[in-house]
């Protein structure tokens, strides 16, 4: 495969794959991808746990309403968003003070101001507005994925909070999504998409 088109027009969502192992620098290089993805004054907030162990999959599966490709996949990364680190890198980004200054309104009231930490409150506002940031950079593994070979499916229904239990991480975190990963065992057909001049607004 030579091309970012051709990686797009492959693509499916994988949810049977076979049992090989996935090497480590194989997912390093995934993960590379998402490091290099674009963000929101380049914050940076994805966050990644890559889980091997047949039982952390089982308790994903059942975090997930019990979606059985979750179990079964060889690699499940699990993708979320780290809040203050988010608003770390938006402060160190946002260099110049009219910058500060545009997005204050926006992100400045989920901010202590004298800590520059979250308000405990708000941090579950915030999860949505900075989980599109970790959308792109998983998106980035798909794609990158695809080039090696490798199936990915995002699951994305999943209960966030029974999915932080299991790695007993705190408010911080937020889940996004759930990226399995592995060698295909099925080629499915391509989805239907909505034509070019149904996704154009007037
Ligand atoms: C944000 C998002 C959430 C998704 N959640 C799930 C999910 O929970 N379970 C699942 O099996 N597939 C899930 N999918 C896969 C979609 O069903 C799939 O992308 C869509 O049907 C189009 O098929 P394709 O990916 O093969 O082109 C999700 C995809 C996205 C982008």
């Amino acid at each position: 495969m030579s091309s970012v088109i051709e990686a797009i027009k492959m693509r499916r969502s994988i949810r049977k794959f076979r049992p090989e192992e996935i090497p480590d620098e194989i997912i390093r290089d995934l993960l590379e991808a998402a490091r290099l993805a674009p963000s929101g004054s380049n914050s940076q907030p994805w966050r990644f746990k890559v889980v091997k162990d047949r039982e952390t999959k089982r308790r994903l599966a059942e975090a997930a309403f019990n979606q059985r490709h979750v179990a079964e996949a060889p690699v499940v990364i699990v993708c979320c968003a780290d809040l203050q680190g988010y608003l770390d890198g938006v402060i160190s980004g946002a260099q110049d003070l009219l910058q500060l200054k545009a997005m204050e309104k926006h992100i400045f009231e989920f901010i202590d101001y004298r800590t520059n930490k979250l308000k405990k409150m708000d941090i579950e506002q915030l999860g949505p507005e900075i989980g599109f940031n970790v959308a792109i950079a998983v998106e980035h593994i798909v794609l990158r994925a695809v080039e090696l070979g490798l199936g990915t499916c995002w699951v994305r229904l999943a209960d966030g909070k029974k999915i932080k239990e299991i790695f007993n991480w705190g408010k911080n975190i937020s889940f996004v999504t759930l990226l399995l990963l592995g060698y295909p065992a099925e080629a499915p057909e391509a989805r239907k998409r909505l034509s070019l001049d149904k996704i154009l607004l007037d």
